[in-house]
Order: structure tokens, then C-alpha cells, then sequence
């Protein structure tokens, strides 16, 4: 049957991520299997994915008028990476205490001082709206440039009520603005604000009320908490996350960063989508991620950043946890920009293979934002997110720490990002 399409990419190692059935994140050998075509090609049309192949059998297609045509000469063409963890709504920096903990403060007691978390606080309900939303707008637009086509952005640095709301609302605007898919996460628990410092519980009710508000004007689809020791503790979170459920909302949960908290199995029990870090999980919560089909989604900037021991991929893998990655960014713990960096990081650091890396950077991200039929992999009927590579070798992301291999990014069809690298 001859189809029609206004773009194809031909002459690619294509990776097209998807070997196998798609209807799970990808566990055991299948988390390393790209699905590699050489001399590949990928055809669109309005926004979706129509066909893949090789060689010359894209001579079938109808080439409608006015159809991109890029021959990529043998570049790498992959799905568009997928960032199932950034809290990219901030305003401030936080130069002085990255310092201080290269110099042996502690994260937590930085955090307990009223600094940290609450430093970022303050800076981000000292800008109007328009800072805010160009500070955002300006992040988002490197991840794309880096290949990101689609993005978790979360919010959290509020606290407050009706200034988590505000964050909200102008996470939705820029979702709505923005050509790559923004999934936004309300992070309902992320620190004690220092007003409510006698009275944990109102401050949990009063995010309970934040959040019914979330769901009435779709503000979020998830909804997080950091349960961390001196943070909150899974029981005091956990009916937020049964309301979350209740109200038809995904759970991902910032669950045994820095201590092991029982993080990974309280993820678990919520049937959370994501268990995020979980660098300090026991293997206990290993055993209860895998029986409820939670993603882990690793972090290694954040690691790399404060200095605590990264999540050991191959006890996850060892366990049949699928994985994903994610950058974390955020001005604390993982300063860092892009999905390249991520995963060379995943490699050099937890110790993935390279093309387990991009399985968990593409196909498990996906699936960690409920988007694992959207996204993620190049088959038909998928949006037309891609990415094509100054490279012949995909592991050259996971080589080239730092270089910028992102040549050219494709959302829902259309070019986005266009590296002035060309040649
Ligand atoms: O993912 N640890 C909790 N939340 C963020 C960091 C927040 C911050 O330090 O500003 C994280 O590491
Ligand atoms: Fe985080």
C-alpha cells in the first residue's frame, strides 16, 4: 500500500527502539536492544510516524508536495529523548552552597538550616510571572536544542499553596506554548515550608487542598513527594498519594536518595508509575518495584553533584527493575542540561551499557510519563519526535562527555532545533 508522507529521513542508522512489544518498559536483554537498521529510513505525515524501512524501499511512498527530504549520509537517527524528571520552574542559583558541599557540608543539614530547597524557594516567589516564564522557557528550549522531545517539569519550589498553584499555571502555559510534550508533575511534598515548621499536618492538609484544585483545572498528571529522612516520611505522604489516585492522577515519588527510607517499596505499594534516585533502595524495594512494574528512573547528576554513591544499574537490572534516566535538573542537586550528559553519566557512573542507556533515556522514560505509546520508539502511528546525530555510533553519546552530538530535532514532524555545527 503506498502511503504519504511530508517528511523522510533516509540513508540513517536508524534506531528505531523497538524490537520487542511495546505494551511494557523494557527489562533483561531487551533493555539493550536499540532495534539498529542500517541505511534506514523514517517517513511522516501530519506530526505522526507512517512507515519505517531500508535501502531503497522508501521509493514506495508518495512524497506529498513540499515533503522534507534529508538524506542524513549514515548520522544516526533515533527517537527524541524523553525527560521523565526535571524541576526546571526556578528562579536563583545556588553557587554558594554548591561550594560549600565540595566542601564537605551536608545536603540535609543545608536543607535543615532553611537553606537549600528553601533558598530557591524564596528566589522563585521573589520573580513576577514573566521572569519565571522566560527562565523556563529559556530551559526548555536548551533541552530541546540537547534532543529532549519530551519533558516531565515539575513543580515544588512554591510550598506554598497559591504559589505551587501559580507555578502550575505557568507550567500549563508554557505546555501549551511549547511544540515538544511537557508533562507536568505537581511535587506536593518537596520541603516543609518554614512557617508551617510546628505543623506538619495542616501543611499536608493544605496540600491536599492544592491538589483537588491540580485535578479540577488539569493542572498535573502526576503528583511526587520527596520522602527522605528529616523530609516526610512515606506515611505522612501516603494519603496525599491515595487522593492522587483517587482523583485519577499518576504517583511518582522522590523515594531513598540519600538514605534508605523504604522509598522503593512505599513507590510500589501506591502503584507508583516512577520510584526516582533510588540510589540508597534496599533490595527488598528492588523486589517490590519489579512486582508492580515500576519504573526506576536514575539520577545520576544529582550523584555526581552532591557526591553520594550512584544507583548501581546492575542490581536494578539483576532484579528485572526496568529502567529509566532522567537529568533531575534543578539548581541544587543537578545543575546539569540535557539528555547526552544523562547518559553518559548513566554509563560512566551506574554502570549501564551504552545502548542500555538509550533504552532508558527513549522507550522506559517514556513509559515512566505514561507515554509508552507515544513516544519512545519509532513505529508507526507514534509522534514524529527524532533526533538525528553528528555520528555514525550511537555510543558516542555515551563516549563523548560533554560534545555536542545533536544535530537536528524532529517534534510531532516539524524541525525544532537545528545545530549551527552543520557540515
Ligand atoms: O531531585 N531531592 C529532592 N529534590 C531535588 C533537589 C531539590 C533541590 O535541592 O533544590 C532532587 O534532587
Ligand atoms: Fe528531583
Amino acid at each position: 500500500m503506498t502511503k504519504e508522507a511530508d517528511l523522510l529521513v533516509r540513508r540513517a542508522r536508524l534506531l528505531t527502539l523497538a524490537p520487542i512489544g511495546e505494551e511494557r518498559p523494557r527489562v533483561g536483554p531487551a533493555a539493550g536492544d536499540v532495534g539498529a537498521v542500517d541505511d534506514g529510513w523514517v517517513a511522516a505525515r501530519d506530526g505522526a510516524i507512517v512507515a519505517t524501512g531500508h535501502g531503497a524501499s522508501w521509493e514506495r511512498l508518495e512524497l506529498v508536495t513540499g515533503a522534507t527530504v534529508e538524506d542524513v549520509g549514515g548520522r544516526v537517527v533515533m527517537p527524541g529523548f524523553v525527560d521523565p524528571h526535571t524541576h526546571l520552574c526556578y528562579a536563583g542559583q545556588r553557587w554558594d552552597e554548591f561550594a560549600s558541599r565540595r566542601s564537605g557540608s551536608d545536603y540535609l543539614a543545608i536543607l535543615e538550616r532553611g537553606g537549600g530547597i528553601h533558598a530557591t524557594v524564596r528566589a522563585t516567589r521573589d520573580a513576577t510571572d514573566d521572569d519565571l516564564l522566560a527562565l523556563v522557557r529559556g530551559r526548555l528550549d536548551r533541552a530541546v536544542a540537547a534532543g529532549t522531545t519530551t519533558i516531565e517539569v515539575k513543580s515544588g519550589y512554591g510550598l506554598e499553596p497559591e504559589e505551587e498553584l501559580r507555578h502550575l499555571r505557568l507550567i500549563a502555559q508554557l505546555r501549551a506554548e511549547a511544540i515538544v510534550d511537557v508533562a507536568p508533575t505537581y511535587l506536593a511534598a518537596h520541603a516543609l515550608p518554614g512557617k508551617a515548621a510546628g505543623d506538619r499536618r495542616a501543611f499536608l492538609r493544605s496540600a491536599q487542598a492544592v491538589l483537588a484544585q491540580v485535578a479540577h483545572e488539569h493542572l498535573a498528571e502526576a503528583v511526587d513527594a520527596f520522602v527522605e529522612k528529616g523530609v516526610f516520611e512515606t506515611d505522612e505522604v501516603a494519603p496525599l498519594m491515595h487522593e492522587a489516585a483517587a482523583l485519577g492522577l499518576a504517583r511518582t515519588v522522590h523515594a531513598d536518595q540519600l538514605n534508605d527510607v523504604g522509598g522503593a517499596a512505599f513507590a510500589a505499594r501506591i502503584e507508583a508509575r516512577s520510584a526516582d534516585h533510588v540510589s540508597r533502595a534496599s533490595n527488598d524495594g528492588l523486589r517490590a518495584l519489579e512486582r508492580s512494574g515500576t519504573v526506576a528512573v536514575l539520577l545520576p547528576g544529582s550523584a555526581l553533584f552532591v557526591g553520594y554513591p550512584p544507583p548501581d544499574a546492575r542490581r536494578f537490572v539483576a532484579h528485572r527493575v526496568p529502567i529509566a534516566i532522567g537529568t533531575d535538573h534543578n539548581p541544587g542537586t543537578s545543575p546539569m542540561e540535557g539528555m547526552p550528559a544523562a547518559i553518559a553519566l548513566a554509563v560512566t557512573l551506574c554502570g549501564m551499557s551504552p545502548h542500555e542507556a538509550i533504552v532508558a533515556a527513549t522507550a522506559n522514560a517514556a513509559h515512566a510519563l505514561g507515554r509508552g505509546k507515544r513516544a519512545g520508539a519509532l513505529l508507526e502511528g507514534r509522534r514524529a519526535d527524532l533526533v538525528v546525530l553528528d555520528t555514525d555510533d550511537e555510543r558516542e553519546l555515551a563516549y563523548r562527555l560533554g560534545a555536542r552530538l545533536v544535530l537536528q530535532v524532529y517534534a510531532n514532524g516539524a524541525r525544532v532545533a537545528q545545530s549551527e555545527f552543520i557540515h
